[in-house]
């Protein structure tokens, strides 16, 4: 293929972007995203300050833009994301115990059943696990509502949408650590109980290298019979930032579970890491070495 798209679905794979609604209206923006990706993740408009800024009263405006950008262009969608710590509406973070369980039950039924048929995948639950050596959940207070904060979610999400594939996403698990093992437990932990789990994402936010294990990483999770996908694929500059970009998408095509990959952002001037210039495309829009070794990798 001549596109990131078009040839990841040559291996059956798609290749995503992270897109804002409030750059659709940017020529040079669009006609990157038209020509070369074939799926979106909105990378603020589904999260929960978003979609609820106050409780009840649900709001997908620039959710909307995107998924009918999307839907006009053939592109699939990725949901992200129905819990998370971070990014929720002020009236969210004082509250506790069961006013919040009962409060994010009902963001995730309202959210998932909105996008139902419209989302192929949900980063149901995003970023509960703890960086460091424990391997424990991360604190917040969805945690302190307890610790089956996070089966509850998949269970309401499954019910809201059953036909999308309902995800685990996270940072700083992309190689064999402690953060990626309790993960891998709690997966493995669900699926031995029926907790309706079918992928893990991997955000691979990336420094200057990628870890030696991160093939043999997203080859353990796919054995516990999960889809493993590269969630927010971003990579430091640097002169290995091209070879890494071919590594990660080498790496995703030799695990067969390995369903697609999905850059955060289009062009370095979209990117959250700001002045790092982590992406495939010059802030002008012109195609870096980056690109040329991801579309040679594919
Ligand atoms: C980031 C967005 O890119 C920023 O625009 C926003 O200000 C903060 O969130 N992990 C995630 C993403 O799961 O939702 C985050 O996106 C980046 C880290």
């Amino acid at each position: 293929g001549t596109t990131l798209g078009a040839s990841a679905a040559e291996k059956g794979r798609y290749f995503g972007a992270a897109v804002s609604a409030g750059k659709l209206g940017d020529s040079t923006y669009v006609g990157i995203l038209n020509r070369e990706f074939n799926a979106i993740t909105p990378e603020n408009e589904m999260k929960w300050d978003a979609t609820e800024p106050s409780q009840g009263r649900f709001s997908y405006t620039g959710a909307d833009r995107i998924v009918s950008h999307a839907q006009a262009n053939g592109h699939k969608v990725r949901g992200h994301t129905l819990a998370w710590h971070s990014q929720e509406p002020s009236w969210a973070k004082p509250m506790e115990g069961s006013a919040l369980r009962s409060a994010m039950v009902n963001h995730i039924t309202n959210v998932a059943t909105y996008f139902r048929g419209k989302v192929f995948a949900w980063d149901v639950v995003n970023e509960a696990f703890a960086d460091g050596g424990s391997g424990g959940r991360r604190d917040s207070n969805l945690q302190r509502t307890g610790n089956d904060w996070i089966e509850v979610a998949f269970r309401t999400a499954r019910a809201a949408d059953p036909g999308a594939k309902l995800c685990y996403n996270d940072y700083n698990t992309d190689g064999i650590n402690a953060k990626s093992t309790g993960i891998y437990n709690m997966v493995r932990d669900f699926k031995s109980r029926g907790v309706p789990i079918d992928c893990v994402g991997f955000q691979s936010h990336l420094g200057t290298t990628v870890p030696g294990d991160y093939q043999a990483n997203l080859q353990r999770f796919a054995d516990l019979g999960v889809d493993v996908q590269i969630t927010e694929l971003d990579i430091a500059s640097g002169s290995n930032q091209a070879n890494n970009y071919a590594t990660v998408v080498k790496a995703c095509l030799a695990v067969a579970r390995c369903t697609g990959i999905t850059v955060w952002g289009i062009r370095d001037s979209d990117s959250w890491r700001t002045g790092e210039n982590p992406l495939l495309f010059t802030s002008s829009g012109a195609k870096k070495a980056a690109y040329t070794s991801t579309l040679n990798a594919l």
